[in-house]
């Protein structure tokens, strides 16, 4: 094994030793009596150090024996694992992760050693050393690297579809049989390509323990995180996109939500506040819902603030449902919080979250009941790149429909078409959708509908938790599509950021029902 393996070997092990620490270490506040916890972390410490000492990093050697001093101390019930002490911890193990991952990095540990030994005291420490990445226990690959491989497996999903079509015209039955073996083989490629490039949303969930702590900690808060589905896999730029946003939506559950401990008491409230994250599966796409137990947002608050901002006028206000004022919340600005701290009053995680999530093709939906808490609910695609759509036909052009977001089809007689306000809707399972005819939006000319034909053709879809019916002329078929991204140039009205290449050759657009139905 050459020197490069040996350190990487290292990285792997000590990381997965220090997940562990932290993991355990967050059970071991909860139940400070538990002797297996203080063994495991004992032992992953130890393992660490010896590591550490056979890889030549003194450093890092140096720490992990504090750190594990610490805990035989703790051990022999010479010290309590106070909170200050954990957070203590906590930081130290952060600073273990980072020198583990650079092995040139040069750390003082001086103030560290100091707040392990008097935790109570307050250390002013380097903050750039306080934040902990996200670390895999797996072996790296260039993110770069997995792209062309995914791109290239497109590229090659694409050929087929020719050659599908070429075969299918003037081929023999031998070669629609080796080209139905060559098929199937790229479907497990591309099955494979993808699945490298998905991780478990647990590699994100873990740090969200030590936020939630830590937010809570600092503001003199008590909140429990519940987690769920967090074996859930999603696509490595996807989670990387969404990361951000889940911290910003936990620090708001914390510092906005979850009332102090008196407040809730007298509220009727359990004293320890709780928030619930879960990713599930639903069709393409995961669904990750954040619901916290606490005051609810200030729906009057927001609105008086967008008054202030000039963003709508008080009559506007007035009218304004509940819903839209929540929408409000993806302009920047709208912070509701009394000053500025560390943890808000900037107003801009709202806009990160609503924004980062619809960059990536998912959505946001937000509720929120005065006095019991809030609800987000993320609907995120599962991959980025193949998609199943479906290709539907509106004034001679093919365009590409993403599967995820169709509810069904329907073929109705017009005279089902009712006007409500000069709008045209129908009603489709006790509810009145509005309809939206796409050739018009797109404005494509030459329109081949006809508004009085006997027969229409509607796509019902959903977005932000909202039914619209889109006015196709034609349904095509059902098909997997690689996405091809565009360029912001391609098309300046922003309706398409993406396209797919068709078997015959031609491109098609993909048509994103939320940027159809805004406008
Ligand atoms: N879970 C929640 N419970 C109650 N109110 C919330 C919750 N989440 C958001 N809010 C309200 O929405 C407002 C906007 O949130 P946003 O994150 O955009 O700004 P902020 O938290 O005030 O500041 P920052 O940009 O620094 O995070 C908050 O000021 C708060 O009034
Ligand atoms: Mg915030």
């Amino acid at each position: 094994m050459s020197e490069n393996n040996y350190r990487e070997l290292y990285v792997t092990e000590a990381l997965e030793h220090v997940d562990i620490i932290n993991q355990t270490l967050l059970k071991l506040e909860e139940n400070p009596d538990k002797r297996e916890h203080l063994d495991q972390i004992f032992r992953s410490a130890h393992t660490v150090k010896g590591m550490s000492a056979t890889m030549g990093y003194d450093q890092t050697k140096e720490l992990c024996k504090n750190i594990e001093n610490i805990f035989d101390k703790i051990r022999k019930k010479e010290t309590k694992l106070s909170s200050n002490l954990a957070s203590a911890l906590f930081k130290c193990i952060d600073i273990l992760q980072q020198m583990i991952n650079d092995e040139k990095k040069t750390v003082n540990l001086k103030p560290y050693f100091n707040m392990l030994e008097n935790p109570d005291k307050l250390v002013q420490l380097d903050n750039s050393e306080s934040m902990s990445p996200t670390q895999l226990p797996t072996i790296r690959v260039k993110m770069s690297d997995l792209d062309s491989l995914v791109n290239l497996v497109g590229e090659l999903t694409i050929s087929k579809m020719k050659l599908d079509k070429i075969v299918s015209e003037d081929g023999t039955g031998k070669s629609k049989h080796a080209l139905m073996e060559l098929g199937s083989m790229i479907t497990d490629l591309q099955y494979q390509s993808m699945k490298i490039r998905l991780v478990p949303i647990d590699t994100i969930f873990k740090r969200f323990t030590r936020v939630v702590r830590d937010t809570a900690t600092s503001l003199g808060k008590k909140v429990e995180l519940h987690m769920d589905g967090s074996k859930i896999e999603l696509d490595r730029t996807i989670l990387d996109a969404i990361t951000e946003p889940l911290l910003h939506i936990l620090r708001n559950s914390v510092d906005h939500g979850i009332e102090n401990p008196s407040e809730r008491k007298t509220s009727g409230k359990q004293e320890k506040g709780n928030i619930w994250i879960s990713a599930y599966h639903a069709g393409e796409q995961i669904t990750i819902k954040i619901k916290d137990d606490g005051k609810g947002i200030d729906v009057e608050k927001v609105k008086a603030k967008a008054i202030e901002k000039g963003i709508i006028s008080k009559d506007e206000a007035i009218e304004l449902s509940e819903d839209k004022a929540l929408d409000l919340l993806s302009i920047p600005g709208l912070s509701t919080a009394k000053e500025v701290t560390d943890i808000s009053g900037r107003g801009v995680g709202m806009d990160v979250v609503i924004n980062r999530v619809k960059d990536v093709g998912g959505d946001v939906l937000i509720t929120t009941k005065k006095g019991e808490g809030t609800t987000m609910i993320l609907t995120i695609p599962l991959s980025v790149s193949i998609i199943g759509g479906l290709l539907v036909n509106v004034s001679n052009e093919k365009y590409v429909l993403p599967l995820s977001s169709i509810i069904t089809t329907l073929k109705i007689v017009s005279n089902q078409i009712k006007s409500v306000h000069g709008l045209e809707v129908i009603e489709f399972q006790d509810k009145i959708v509005p309809l939206v005819r796409v050739a018009e939006i797109l404005e494509i000319g030459n329109k081949t509908y006809n508004k009085n034909q006997n027969e229409t053709t509607i796509v019902i879809v959903e977005k932000g938790g909202k039914q619209y019916g889109l006015i196709v002329d034609s349904l095509e078929h059902k098909q997997e599509i690689v996405i091809k991204k565009l360029n912001s140039s391609v098309d300046s009205s922003d309706t398409f950021t993406n396209a797919t290449i068709l078997p015959d050759g031609r491109v098609a657009l993909i048509l994103d029902p939320g940027l159809i139905v805004r406008r």
